[in-house]
């Protein structure tokens, strides 16, 4: 069975404090997973020792950053490169969330070399695509995220796409409270993974896990997550309420 993910996205959220006791009741829940379930913590970076040693022990469980630079190093004040994350053990990185390709100007060659530079540094890209509300609306949808993938992934080696992890987030459905419903969410799902088949093969896009995100919750993940394409999620906010991440986790097929 492809892995299935529970992935918080904390976004620029909690105080250092905060952040320590979310996690503690998180994990105090003591939600086993099995070999194929996974939960992934992306936290702002200064707290990322924190919860990679707050983990440590857990079976499956493991930190993300939110974002890396998309070059190797230099003189970008205030950036943090794929290979800094690497010598701190950070094994994954969400590239190219809508935010930041919104408020950080972040185009799909940007986020290529993203991937390229996580890659080389064995982390895994927690790859994020998804239309806009206007584009939706146009019917244009699978045109648009079929660009996305393209435009950044498809340069990629079979065994890299394989090994990533791709989360589908339609904007409109982010922090809105505004779910895509169960079809809206299986059919865009069916669709990436029929292009990626068709750029690399069937069995490379069976093996993805493509997560749903925006506006996840403890009372729709169950019948999201039901979906056959449907890997789990990336949560924003109810990844910042224990009891409704820990509901979550459990949603997990
Ligand atoms: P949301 O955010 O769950 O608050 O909609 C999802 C995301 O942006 O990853």
């Amino acid at each position: 069975m492809r892995k299935q993910i529970a992935a918080a996205n904390w976004k620029m959220n909690t105080t250092f404090q905060q952040g320590e006791r979310l996690l503690d009741e998180i994990l105090g829940a003591e939600v086993a997973l099995a070999a194929h379930q996974h939960t992934i913590f992306a936290v702002p970076y200064p707290y990322l020792l924190m919860t990679r040693s707050e983990v440590e022990e857990e079976y499956n469980y493991s930190v993300a950053a939110q974002n890396c630079h998309h070059r190797k190093n230099g003189a970008y004040t205030g950036e943090v490169s794929a290979e800094m994350l690497h010598s701190m053990n950070i094994n994954y990185c969400v590239v190219g969330h809508s935010e930041r390709r919104e408020y950080n100007g972040e185009t799909n060659s940007m986020l290529a070399e993203k991937v390229n530079l996580c890659f080389e540094h064995y982390i895994t890209p927690i790859f994020c695509c998804g239309e806009p509300l206007s584009i939706r609306e146009a019917g244009t949808h699978n045109e648009f995220v079929t660009v996305q993938l393209k435009e950044s992934l498809f340069h990629l080696p079979a065994d890299s796409v394989k090994a990533l992890i791709l989360a589908y987030e339609p904007i409109w459905a982010i922090g809105t409270g505004k779910t895509a419903t169960i079809e809206q969410a299986q059919e865009m799902h069916r669709h990436l993974r029929s292009v990626i088949a068709a750029q690399y093969r069937a069995a490379v896009a069976d093996e993805i896990s493509i997560l749903y995100g925006g506006s996840v919750k403890a009372n729709n993940a169950k019948e999201l997550f039901s979906c056959p394409d449907v890997d789990g999620g990336l949560v924003g906010g109810a990844s910042l309420v224990a009891a409704d991440f820990v509901e979550i986790i459990k949603a997990l097929k």
